[in-house]
């Protein structure tokens, strides 16, 4: 009877540990936002119609600096070059912007990638042809935050950021 006691409450202990588990990953699967948990560039972009994202961070130089490093942490320079001139891909650093120059376009191309956002409306340019399409960083990048530092730091490179 005694030994029955401490084995239920061993496994109710155990029941209760896995749940514990299964929510917080349910919580990471981007989705979810309860708790504040941080929301992945995949879920933003699912919970967000079309043309309303807007980077709720300020340029300053520290978000231009961690986005930098995330620049190169997330091997975007691999395609756009380590500064972002761009070598076989766009020039980031240009004002020739291939499917728009608004945050809500710049967010979805990098979450999706060009065939996806291409899918969802959005059209190209005639500007920068390029071999092949953009591959989405949705799943790469965990945090939106992250990628609305990038962003910044993208924007801190065009010539028009020079005359703020
Ligand atoms: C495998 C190569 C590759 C990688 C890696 C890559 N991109 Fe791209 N990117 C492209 C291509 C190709 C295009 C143009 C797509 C098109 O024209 O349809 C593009 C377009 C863009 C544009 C639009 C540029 C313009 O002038 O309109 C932005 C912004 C951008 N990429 C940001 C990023 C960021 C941020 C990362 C890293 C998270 C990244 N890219 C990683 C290949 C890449």
């Amino acid at each position: 009877m005694h030994k029955n006691t401490v084995t239920a409450l061993a496994t109710t202990i155990f029941v209760l540990s896995i749940l514990n588990v299964l929510s917080a990953a349910s919580a990471a699967d981007g989705s979810a936002t309860a708790g504040g948990a941080a929301m992945t560039p995949v879920g933003r972009v699912q919970a967000m119609e079309k043309g309303k994202l807007k980077n709720p961070l300020s340029s300053t130089p520290e978000i231009v600096e961690e986005g930098k490093a995330l620049y190169q942490a997330k091997t975007c320079g691999a395609c756009h070059g380590s500064n972002g001139s761009g070598i076989h891909c766009p020039s980031l650093k240009n004002d020739a912007w291939v499917y728009g120059s608004d945050d809500d376009t710049i967010f979805r191309l990098v979450t999706l990638g060009s065939e996806k956002l291409l899918s969802k409306g959005y059209s190209r340019g005639d500007k920068e042809q390029v071999a092949g399409p953009m591959p989405g960083f949705g799943e790469a990048i965990t945090d939106e935050q992250d990628l609305w530092k990038i962003i910044a730091y993208i924007r801190s490179l065009q010539p028009s950021a020079a005359d703020k």
